[in-house]
């Protein structure tokens, strides 16, 4: 079973340039066929939490869920908290065996979150777990009035933010939201770059879902080695789910609705595994 700390796997990536799938789960269906996407295509794979499926689930039964859906898998894999202000369900997350957290506390000051970012790296290391941290907030795609890549901190800042913590992985603000995008973001893939050369550590691209192949293979190659999944995954899980109703009219048969919304999640995953570079990359 190699689940592995996730900054062993995204150092590999970002050696190696190819992209890690960061896909956000959110119950025990889609979180097998994330794990059976990557099993099938012999690929590295992040599985990212929220911090409202770990409340809605139950920290206990989402660890068990992991834990037993893990155990056939071969391929490394990692579980990751995914944009998170509060330390206790950080703290709650790491003690029960989370590989990686992300520190959100970018609606504090960059000063104070230094200060608290620094403490959760410390805490994260008592259980061999990493951390990713940002600085920037990102917006909802709906809110985004497009001149994103201006506000943003400045290089020294993040550079400082990043060095002065510890953190493994950094998520700069490059333009991009979460949601669906009405069309391609315009992105600031230069500072992925700058990042990139005056650290040396990988950068976590959020707000996949609706970058292009170009977009992907562009950032990828300039350091971005952790890509964030999430609403690619819900469209998946929940238009197979109405496209099946709607084929089957009168037949309430859960096991076939569930099958369905399997293979559509492990097809999700399995294209932008494909895109990100990272199949065949498991060593394990
Ligand atoms: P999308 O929902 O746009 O794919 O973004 C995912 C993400 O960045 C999660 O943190």
């Amino acid at each position: 079973m190699p689940v592995m700390p996730t900054k062993q796997i995204l150092d590999r990536a970002f050696a190696e340039r190819y992209g890690v799938a960061a896909i956000n789960v959110v119950n025990e269906l889609t979180m097998e066929a994330v794990l059976a996407a990557a099993e099938e295509l012999r690929a590295p794979v992040i599985l990212q939490t929220s911090v409202k499926t770990v409340k809605q689930i139950g920290l206990d039964v989402l660890w068990a869920m992991w834990v037993e859906l893990t155990r056939p898998i071969s391929v490394p894999v990692a579980l990751h908290l995914d944009h998170c202000p509060d330390r206790a369900v950080i703290s709650a997350c790491l003690a029960r065996g989370w590989n990686s957290v992300l520190f959100d506390a970018s609606k504090l000051s960059v000063e104070e979150n230094r200060r608290q970012c620094i403490e959760v790296v410390a805490e994260a290391r008592r259980f061999g777990a990493d951390v990713e941290g940002e600085i920037e907030g990102f917006k909802r795609t709906e809110e985004m009035t497009g001149d994103e890549a201006s506000h943003v901190q400045s290089l020294e800042i993040a550079v400082d933010f990043i060095k002065g913590t510890g953190i493994d992985v950094f998520a700069p603000a490059i333009g991009n939201a979460h949601g669906t995008y009405k069309t391609a973001p315009t992105l600031d893939s230069q500072r992925v770059t700058d990042l990139v050369e005056a650290t040396g550590i990988p950068v976590a691209l959020h707000g996949g879902t609706g970058m292009t192949a170009e977009q992907f293979s562009d950032l990828i190659a300039r350091g971005c080695a952790k890509v964030n999944i999430s609403t690619a995954l819900k469209i998946a899980f929940m238009q197979s789910g109405h496209d099946y109703m709607a084929e089957h009219p009168g037949e309430y048969d859960p096991p076939k609705l569930f099958t369905a919304q399997r293979a559509a999640v492990m097809e999700m995953a399995k294209y932008h595994i494909r895109l990100f570079g990272s199949e065949g990359k498991a060593w394990t």
